[in-house]
């Protein structure tokens, strides 16, 4: 059983499920591959997917009215990944920001840096929403160009106290070489907190957490496996 806490799953919202058609049939095959619940994550990243709250709550109801409607057995969640911008620390004091759930008493914000680099700033934005008790998320770093030229910036966002969200297929190799060797070398190291499908549909990025569940136990354990795909998500959502 996994939980999957980063997915592009509402309809309509962003570059993941186009309409709800598309989102019951991700949502059917993440049934099938053992997910028990998802935490909706769509874009919000202003001037290219304006989301908001208001946005992500219509399109979360209307997916969670579908699936009352079709029994589908699966509890559905909202949250968003926010994309490393200046509106976060405004979003943050107007309330504004959905978070993923809590960990250590902290709010927990699924953060998104840019897919070539780690800009300049990116610390001190971290260090305050850390001390707004705020608690960062990186979204894949294992993907981030930036990164694969230069990995010291792993250690760099752990000592700030990030956690990193690590996306499924990169074990499978669906990310090129570099990001499949971070996301080996951060298992090894037991610096990965999470790892999400990142859904976007049902071919390129699939719902599904099975085979990621198996190669992780394969190169670890199968009870860090379990501890990444269930325990610390659990956790994270105040369930035990
Ligand atoms: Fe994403």
């Amino acid at each position: 059983m996994f939980i999957d806490l980063h997915c592009h799953i509402l309809p309509g919202i962003d570059d993941g499920a186009q309409n709800l058609k598309q989102a019951i049939a991700m949502v059917e095959m993440a049934i099938a591959s053992g997910t028990k619940v998802m935490v909706a994550t769509p874009h919000m990243h202003p001037g290219i997917y304006n989301n908001n709250p208001a946005t992500i709550e219509a399109a979360y109801n209307t997916l969670k009215h579908a699936i009352t409607q079709r029994e589908l057995d699966i509890e559905l969640r909202s949250a968003a990944e926010v994309h490393l911008c200046p509106e976060v620390m405004l979003w943050a004091q107007k309330g504004l920001l959905p978070f993923i759930g809590e960990y250590k008493h902290k709010s927990l914000l699924l953060l998104e840096l840019p897919h070539g680099s780690v800009p300049q700033g990116t610390t001190s934005l971290v260090r305050w929403l850390h001390s707004n008790n705020i608690q960062v998320m990186i979204a894949h770093p294992e993907r981030n160009h930036g990164i694969w030229k230069n990995p010291y910036q792993l250690s760099q966002l752990l000592k700030l106290g990030c956690l990193f969200q690590v996306t499924a297929g990169s074990f499978l190799g669906h990310f090129r070489q570099q990001a499949q060797n971070i996301a080996e070398s951060l298992l090894k190291a037991d610096s990965i907190h999470i790892v999400a499908s990142d859904a976007h549909d049902l071919e390129k990025r699939p719902p599904d957490l099975r085979e990621a569940f198996e190669q992780i136990s394969l190169l670890s354990s199968e009870q860090h496996a379990k501890r990444l795909l269930w325990d610390n998500p659990a956790q994270m959502l105040g369930k035990h």
